[in-house]
């Protein structure tokens, strides 16, 4: 794939419901959901945990015992499979969901009327500024979220990498700030802010950060590296 500018591809976007693949990594994908005044009903995904990732605006997940986890800018949450949930976006709200692709959303028409106080596993949000700016060093690489068989990891970049591949999974490059120049053997790509990238299984790279680069990778969690 080539380089995809999510801020720019977002702008796109004016239905008040909008959601595209923006990338595929093995059996797993990377959407974009756009969402203005509008509310995703009470629904599980019965073959996927589900991450959601805020880019910008606020997205609010209600849980079937009231609980309530509001997601702002650069928070993420993992709403495991089975888990029924309903999202609202009151006003316009990008994010970005890490799941399987093959998927199927099970809408749950009754649930309007729920008990509270029923107990349902919440996990805590994350913070992808927080988490960068309380990690003062030059490199970090953390699992942040398992997403079935698969991981987000949050991720701090500096200087040079050797140059690798990964022989049994894509990886997902999402930058979040600064930028990252990825040399190929048939040329470099220079990743900025908000720019995601999928590089193939087996597809050799060298990562090359001028500056402290923030950096959230998707991948499979056996994803193993062979150094060039
Ligand atoms: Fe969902
Ligand atoms: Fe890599």
């Amino acid at each position: 794939m080539d380089k995809i500018n999510i801020s720019i591809k977002e702008k796109a976007f004016n239905r008040p419901h909008s959601n595209i693949i923006l990338g595929k990594v093995n059996d797993h994908c990377v959407r974009l959901a756009v969402n203005e005044k509008s509310t995703f009903d009470w629904h599980n995904h019965k073959d996927s945990d589900e991450v959601l990732f805020v880019l910008n605006g606020e997205l609010e997940v209600q849980f079937l015992n009231g609980h309530i986890v509001i997601l702002e800018k650069l928070d993420s949450l993992m709403i495991p499979k089975g888990i029924i949930h309903k999202t609202l976006a009151k006003k316009r709200t990008v994010n970005l969901c890490f799941e399987k692709t093959e998927d199927s959303t099970v809408f749950q028409p009754r649930m309007g009327k729920v008990k509270k106080g029923s107990s349902v596993f919440v996990f805590d949000k994350k913070n992808f500024a927080r988490w960068f700016s309380a990690n003062s060093v030059k490199h970090k690489n953390e699992l942040i979220w398992e997403v079935n068989d698969h991981c987000l990891r949050f991720a701090i970049n500096s200087g040079e990498y050797q140059m690798h591949n990964h022989p049994n999974s894509d990886e997902a490059f999402i930058v979040i700030n600064n930028s990252v120049t990825l040399r190929l053997e048939s040329g470099e790509i220079r990743l900025n802010e908000m720019d995601i990238f999928v590089m193939t299984k087996g597809m050799n790279h060298k990562p090359i950060a001028q500056n402290r680069t923030g950096i959230v990778f998707f991948e499979s969690k056996s994803c193993e590296t062979t150094m060039k």
